[in-house]
């Protein structure tokens, strides 16, 4: 079928959601969201401004500079991935790193801060053909997607996967340090008043401990041959 369909996949942290939908966008020819770098930019801007400091975020003076705040995606060809950008710098590699990640749930459970990425995202999914992974898109973002994706995994299995792709680009970290992040992140977003993490009730769950890349691909192409 012809049918441009959204793709909403949810779940816990590093389990592999942007791993498999960037996988599945490829293979059928879909626009790849990820609407969790859209948080960790913002919270690099309100790191760049001191607007965090011992876990609190002054939501006042980020509420009146979060308009200076231009997100955009590109596609680098030559790196084969996707990229991140800040009013037009390159921030991929700095919004991924473990000190932004220790800070992006505090910024993401902020309404207005939800209300503006939210926003983005209906807009730069208007023509449909898109896959979108984060933590509210089949519950809040579309919940009228004709397939979501409920992803999970066991933490250990979770944190050795960050630990080694972190590692992998070089950044200095602990294993401990990592699964105490994944936990904590799990822990907020599970439990924020604004459209906190939770399984939409028509979401299929996949929990892929033990998948490899191509396995959880086979699954969810699997999924998808079913609803169109
Ligand atoms: O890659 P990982 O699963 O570790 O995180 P992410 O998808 O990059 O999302 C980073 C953080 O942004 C999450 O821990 C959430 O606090 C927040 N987020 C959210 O609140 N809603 C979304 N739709 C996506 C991300
Ligand atoms: O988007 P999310 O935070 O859920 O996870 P990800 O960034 O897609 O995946 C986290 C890490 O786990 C990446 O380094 C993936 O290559 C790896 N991964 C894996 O080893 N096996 C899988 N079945 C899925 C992901």
């Amino acid at each position: 079928s012809d049918k441009k369909l959204i793709i909403a996949i949810d779940g816990h942290s590093s389990c592999g959601k942007s791993t498999v939908a960037k996988d599945l966008a490829k293979k059928i020819n879909y626009t790849y969201i990820d609407s969790g770098a859209m948080y960790r930019v913002v919270t690099l801007f309100a790191m760049r401004n001191a607007l965090i400091n011992d876990d609190k975020v002054d939501e006042n003076k980020l509420s009146h500079l979060i308009d200076q705040v231009s997100i955009s995606f590109q596609y680098n060809d030559e790196k084969q991935r996707h990229e991140t950008y800040l009013n037009g710098e390159l921030v991929e590699d700095e919004i991924r790193s473990l000190a932004v990640s220790n800070n992006v749930s505090l910024i993401a459970k902020i309404k207005f801060v939800r209300e503006k990425m939210v926003a983005f995202q209906r807009e730069l999914s208007k023509e449909g053909g898109v896959i979108m992974d984060g933590r509210d898109i089949g519950t809040v973002v579309f919940p009228n997607a004709e397939l979501k994706i409920f992803m999970t995994a066991d933490v250990e299995v979770r944190a050795i996967r960050r630990y080694k792709e972190l590692k992998d680009k070089g950044e200095e970290i602990s294993l401990d340090d990592i699964r105490e992040n994944v936990k904590k992140r799990d822990f907020i977003d599970e439990n924020r008043d604004e459209s906190p993490l939770r399984k939409a009730n028509d979401a299929i769950v996949l929990n892929n401990s033990k998948l490899s890349k191509e396995e959880q691909l086979d699954w969810i192409v699997e999924r998808m041959n079913e609803v169109v």
